[in-house]
């Protein structure tokens, strides 16, 4: 979360004072529709036919994207090896089993990989736009149009960025958001979907609204109601999104500038070289990324006074070989729905193990990223570069 203030302050007090915090109601009765208009305007934004705004964050996205898919148990779905555990949770979560690919030195999925790993039971690939870096989405389009599998963007750190002038989420077939604390733009929690598909929009409503066939707008719904989550928004939610979605462009303006003053003011000096981007103008400059020959040039690096960068290795849960519960096969709220057990399953590539994606392992610890933040001001920016400067040049 980078700004937030009186005006999303005024609105919540608009739905507050309305008491009409429930997204579900009759707009002639004088309903504010905060839910519906945010879902309008961020699929506007996005520029797709449909966004559908959760509760339940990010993870409630992925999964509402996956089921929108129909992706269950039977089918295997590719992830990255570096990328928060809920990707590969959301998979696990309706039925499927992830199988985790390497990335390269974008950070982002690894197409020539991708490729590798796809088997007759891959149904689906989620590139992952990690620290709001575009995955290369022609690329990995290109390998999902030629075997006949689905992609699901997972946007979740990456809101409002975009790859080749194309919003990010609008490259798939779907794209999953969260507006948690961690995120771009932030309404505590919560989360969205968008696509262009009315089936999948549909399965993924029905999916995360576990009333949804009392509710008057699924009376045109052609997929038939099933019984699935409870993830519906709430009016509280929209509203500040709202507001949120009015800051986005500003956000990613300023954060881009701060990302671009890096780069320029620290290319082409000795011990310096950048993370490579698949598209440096649609990055969300929420980081900036060094790369070296070597851990311990990179720690160095990391550590030098005034540098404040961190290696991604140690991000914790971010890295597939920390994924205990993954590794460990521990799913699901009772042994018979645990993915990993299921007949269906049986067969499928659910064997992982701590070095299968080394070359990821092996980018992680020679990366460097410093966090940047849209509000510095321009003596903090020039010192921070210039600790940059003096720390590639001791190396
Ligand atoms: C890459 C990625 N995917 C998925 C998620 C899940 O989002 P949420 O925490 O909103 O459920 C996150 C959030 O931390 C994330 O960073």
């Amino acid at each position: 979360m980078y700004r937030l203030g009186k005006q999303e302050i005024y609105e919540v007090r608009k739905v507050i004072k309305a008491r009409k915090m429930f997204r579900v109601g009759d707009p002639k009765t004088g309903h504010l529709q905060e839910a519906n208009r945010f879902e309008k305007e961020w699929a506007r934004t996005i520029g797709v036919k449909h966004a559908l705004l959760l509760s339940g964050g990010g993870t409630a996205a992925l999964m509402a994207g996956l089921a929108g898919m129909g992706i269950g148990p039977g089918d295997e779905v590719i992830v990255p090896g570096y990328t928060f555990m809920a990707t590969a949770a959301a998979v696990l979560m309706v039925g499927a089993i992830p199988v985790i690919a390497e990335i390269n030195e974008t950070l982002t999925l690894d197409p020539r990989d991708v490729e590798k790993k796809i088997s007759p039971h891959t149904r689906a690939i989620i590139p992952v736009h990690i620290c709001g870096i575009p995955a290369d989405m022609k690329k990995i389009a290109a390998i999902a149009r030629k075997h006949k599998i689905k992609v699901l963007e997972d946007c979740c750190q990456a809101d409002g960025g975009s790859f080749r002038g194309k919003r990010l989420g609008s490259w798939g077939q779907a794209g999953a958001y969260s507006f948690n604390d961690y995120k771009i733009m932030s309404a505590g929690e919560g989360g969205a979907l968008v696509t262009n598909d009315n089936s999948l929009f549909e399965r993924a409503a029905i999916f995360s609204d576990s009333g949804a066939g009392f509710r008057p707008y699924t009376k045109n719904f052609t997929v038939p109601i099933f019984l699935g989550f409870q993830f519906r928004a709430t009016e509280i939610m929209g509203a500040i999104l709202r507001m949120q979605l009015q800051r986005l462009a500003g956000m990613l303006a300023d954060l881009r500038r701060i990302r671009a003053q890096f780069i320029t003011g620290l290319k082409d000096n000795p011990g310096i070289r950048f993370a490579p981007s698949n598209d440096p103008r649609g990055d969300c400059g929420v980081v900036v990324g060094f790369q070296f020959e070597s851990e311990a040039r990179a720690r160095a690096f990391a550590r030098a006074e005034g540098v404040g960068g961190f290696l991604p290795i140690d991000s914790g849960k971010h890295v597939y070989c920390n994924w205990e519960p993954v590794f460990k096969h521990r799913v699901g709220i009772h042994p018979g729905m645990n993915p990993y057990r299921m007949p269906r399953n049986r067969g499928l590539r659910m064997n992982y193990t701590r070095n299968m994606c080394p070359r990821t392992l092996d980018i992680l610890k020679r990366t460097v990223l410093i966090t940047l933040h849209p509000d510095w001001k321009k003596a903090r920016v020039r010192a921070r570069i210039e600790a940059c400067r003096k720390a590639g040049a001791s190396l």
